[in-house]
C-alpha cells in the first residue's frame, strides 16, 4: 500500500514532498493514523525520551494593536476588558513559578506599545537578576530587528512567534493591515540573531484547505525552527469568525504528528486550544508526538481577560493547581515531568 510506504519514507528520511503530503491527507484512514502517531511518538522518544518540558506562561498584557480576525482580544473587540501587568507583577508571578519550580518562563502578550524596547528589556534583567538558571521566551509579536536584537542581548533566549498560516491570501484576509512577508521575515531573523524560535499555525480556519496546511508542514520543513506551536482554531463570539466552526482535535493531532516527523528535533507543545476542544485534547497531542506543556502563571485576576477564544480552561485555578493537574495528565500517558528550562538539544552544550 503507498500509504505505508509513505509513513515508512516520512519515519525514515523526515522528509515528504508536496504531492506526498496532499496523498497522505487524503487518504488517512483510522488503522494508518494510529501508525502516524506511533511513528511520532518513536521520533520524539528518540530525541527526548518521555520527557515533556513545562514553560510558565505569564500573559502579561491583552491590549494588542492587532486586528487578527479570529482573536479575542483583537483591537476591534470593545468588550475585552483590558489589563497590562507592571514589572513588578510579572516579577511576582515568575517567583511563584520558581518556586513551583519553572525554570521557563514565557511572557506572552497582545502588540501592545506601552511595553517600550527599554521596559521590555529591563522586564527581562530584572527576571534574568533574580533567576539566572531560568529562560526567558518572549512572545509578542513583530517588532523592529533592533528590538529583537536588544531583548536578545539582556538575556531573552527564545521566541515564539507563530507564521499562523503559511498561505499568503488566507494570511492578508484574516490579518488587516498587517503584512505576511514580514511577519516570516520576522522568523529569519530572530533565528539569525540566536534565538530558540518557535514557528507555528492554527488548524481549521474557516477557507483553509488541505493544500493549505501541506504549504504549513512545508513552511516549517524550510525554517526549521526549535519550537512548534499547533493548535486548533476556536471561534471567539465577539470577533468577526464568531459563528464560524472550530477546527477538530482530529486535523490538528495529525498536524502535530507530521510537524514532529518533519521537524523531530522541535520542542512541541500541547497546547491550551488542544485541552479546550477536548478534555483530554492535551494528553492526546503528547501521544501524538508532543513534549511540551504551558501552564498558565498569570494571576487568576487577568486569567478571564486574556480570552483569545471561547471556554479556553484553566481560568479559574490557582498556578499550583495547574501544576499538579498536568503532572497528573503526564503520568496518564505515561510521560514524565521535567522541571528543567528544556532547551532545544542544540543549545544544551552551550550553557
Ligand atoms: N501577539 C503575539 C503574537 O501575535 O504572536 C502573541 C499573542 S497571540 C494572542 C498568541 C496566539 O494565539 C496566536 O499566535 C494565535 O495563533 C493564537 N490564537 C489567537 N486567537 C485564536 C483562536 N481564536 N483560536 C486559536 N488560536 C488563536
Ligand atoms: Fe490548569 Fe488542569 S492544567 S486546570
Amino acid at each position: 500500500n503507498s500509504l505505508d510506504l509513505l509513513l515508512d519514507k516520512l519515519y525514515n528520511t523526515n522528509e515528504l514532498s508536496r504531492d506526498e503530503l496532499i496523498y497522505v491527507l487524503e487518504n488517512l484512514d483510522e488503522e494508518h493514523t494510529q501508525k502516524l502517531f506511533d511513528y511520532a511518538r518513536r521520533t520524539r522518544d528518540r530525541y527526548y525520551g518521555n520527557k515533556v518540558y513545562m514553560r510558565g506562561l505569564i500573559e502579561f498584557s491583552n491590549i494588542c494593536r492587532m486586528n487578527c480576525l479570529y482573536c479575542g482580544i483583537r483591537a476591534g473587540n470593545s468588550k475585552a476588558e483590558r489589563y497590562r501587568l507592571s514589572e513588578e507583577e510579572i516579577f511576582e508571578c515568575c517567583r511563584e513559578g520558581y518556586a513551583l519550580g519553572y525554570r521557563t518562563f514565557v511572557l506572552q502578550s497582545g502588540e501592545d506599545p506601552w511595553y517600550t524596547a527599554d521596559r521590555v528589556v529591563s522586564i527581562i534583567a530584572r527576571i534574568k537578576k533574580s533567576f539566572p538558571d531560568a529562560a526567558i521566551t518572549l512572545s509578542i509579536g513583530e517588532r523592529d530587528d533592533d528590538e529583537y536584537r536588544a531583548f536578545f542581548e539582556a538575556g531573552a533566549e527564545r521566541y515564539l512567534l507563530r507564521h499562523e498560516t503559511a498561505s499568503k491570501s488566507l494570511y492578508e484576509r484574516l490579518h488587516p493591515g498587517a503584512s505576511f512577508d514580514n511577519r516570516r521575515r520576522c522568523l529569519w531573523v530572530l533565528k539569525e540573531i540566536g534565538y530558540q524560535v518557535g514557528a507555528g499555525f492554527i488548524v481549521g480556519l474557516p477557507g483553509q484547505t488541505k493544500q493549505d496546511l501541506v504549504e504549513d508542514l512545508l513552511f516549517l520543513k524550510q525554517l526549521n525552527p526549535h519550537m512548534i506551536g499547533i493548535g486548533p482554531f476556536i471561534p471567539h463570539k465577539e470577533t468577526p469568525l464568531g459563528k464560524e466552526k472550530a477546527g477538530t482535535v482530529e486535523d490538528t493531532l495529525v498536524m502535530v504528528a507530521l510537524a514532529r516527523l518533519l521537524v523531530p528535533d522541535c520542542l512541541l507543545p500541547a497546547t491550551t486550544a488542544m485541552g479546550t476542544l477536548h478534555p483530554r485534547g492535551r494528553e492526546l497531542a503528547l501521544m501524538a508526538g508532543a513534549n511540551v506543556v504551558m501552564p498558565n502563571l498569570s494571576p487568576v485576576w487577568a486569567r478571564p481577560k486574556y480570552e483569545l477564544y471561547q471556554n479556553k480552561i484553566c481560568i479559574g485555578e490557582e498556578a499550583a493547581h495547574c501544576r499538579s493537574c498536568i503532572e497528573r495528565r503526564i503520568n496518564s500517558v505515561s510521560m514524565e515531568v521535567d522541571m528543567g528550562r528544556g532547551d532545544h538539544y542544540k543549545f544544551r552544550q552551550k550553557r
